[in-house]
């Protein structure tokens, strides 16, 4: 991707300077990157602990000309970018709890925020923010069964410079050929191979009701497909989708 990366050594947030970069005109690839955020954002309001110089943090600005319900399969195509580069590049098994988290040994290892702002009905720009614990050797106590690191897993202290740059231009790739096909069955069946939830009996958080059902893959719009016990298949659009089994994260 042309993209230029901006660089902090501390910031609120990426997701939020690229927001504001964005109102100041910045381009369509613009990577934001942090040593340390003093207020990184998790999905659904939770903070994102962001330690000074340890892990990666930043956020990938995107100015795509598509329609806003095929927004959050970006989210999709970065998880599966991230965890095609870490297993790749690492030799660890990666593996992915849709829609967004990489996981490692059954804990999670990075975190996707993706965020869009519209302007008249049409999307303005897209923020997928991506948090890697890279070199992180220890976590707060509620955290140590739920949360790992690159490090943790492989004893290696990895480039952090290079591993942004390989997620960078994997995403990059992948991205184009979503552009192209507006829809995802070209990652399907690889994302589908490293899915964590596949086969497993999962629990979906509706806001309508909570239900149980056992997780099948995607579709090709990157929902969930999960097999409710009378046999009938929901589609899973977003919401929480806790794992059984998995330990100590659900
Ligand atoms: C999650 O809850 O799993 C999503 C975590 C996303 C964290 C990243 S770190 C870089 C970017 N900036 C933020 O404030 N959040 C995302």
């Amino acid at each position: 991707m042309k993209y230029r990366i901006v660089r902090y050594e501390e910031i609120d947030s990426t997701n939020l300077e690229a927001r504001r970069l964005s109102w100041q005109g910045a381009e369509h690839g613009t990577v934001v990157i942090a040593e340390k955020q003093t207020a990184g954002k998790g999905r659904r309001g939770r903070t994102w602990e962001s330690p000074q110089g340890k892990n990666l943090y930043f956020t990938i600005l995107l100015k795509p000309n598509i329609d806003v319900e095929k927004i959050q399969m970006l989210t999709i195509v970065m998880a599966y970018s991230v965890a095609r580069v870490v297993k790749r590049a690492l030799g660890v098994m990666a593996q992915i709890k849709w829609p967004n988290d990489i996981v490692l040994s059954g804990k999670k290892v990075c975190g996707i925020l993706t965020e869009m702002h519209m302007q008249e009905n049409r999307v303005e720009d897209v923020l997928v923010g991506v948090g890697i614990n890279v070199n992180i050797e220890e976590f707060p106590s509620e955290l140590q069964d739920k949360a790992t690191s690159i490090y943790l897993e492989t004893k290696k202290k990895i480039d952090r410079e290079a591993l942004l740059k390989e997620v960078i231009e994997e995403f990059h790739e992948q991205y184009l050929v979503f552009l192209e096909a507006q829809e995802l069955s070209f990652l399907q069946e690889e994302y589908n191979s490293m899915l964590v939830n596949k086969d497993k009996e999962v629990v979906v958080l509706d806001p309508y009701g909570e239900y149980n059902g056992v997780a099948l893959g995607i579709n090709t719009n990157g929902e969930l497909l999960v097999e409710k016990e009378d046999n009938r298949i929901e589609t899973v659009f977003s919401g929480e989708v806790s794992v059984r089994g998995l330990y100590g994260y659900v």
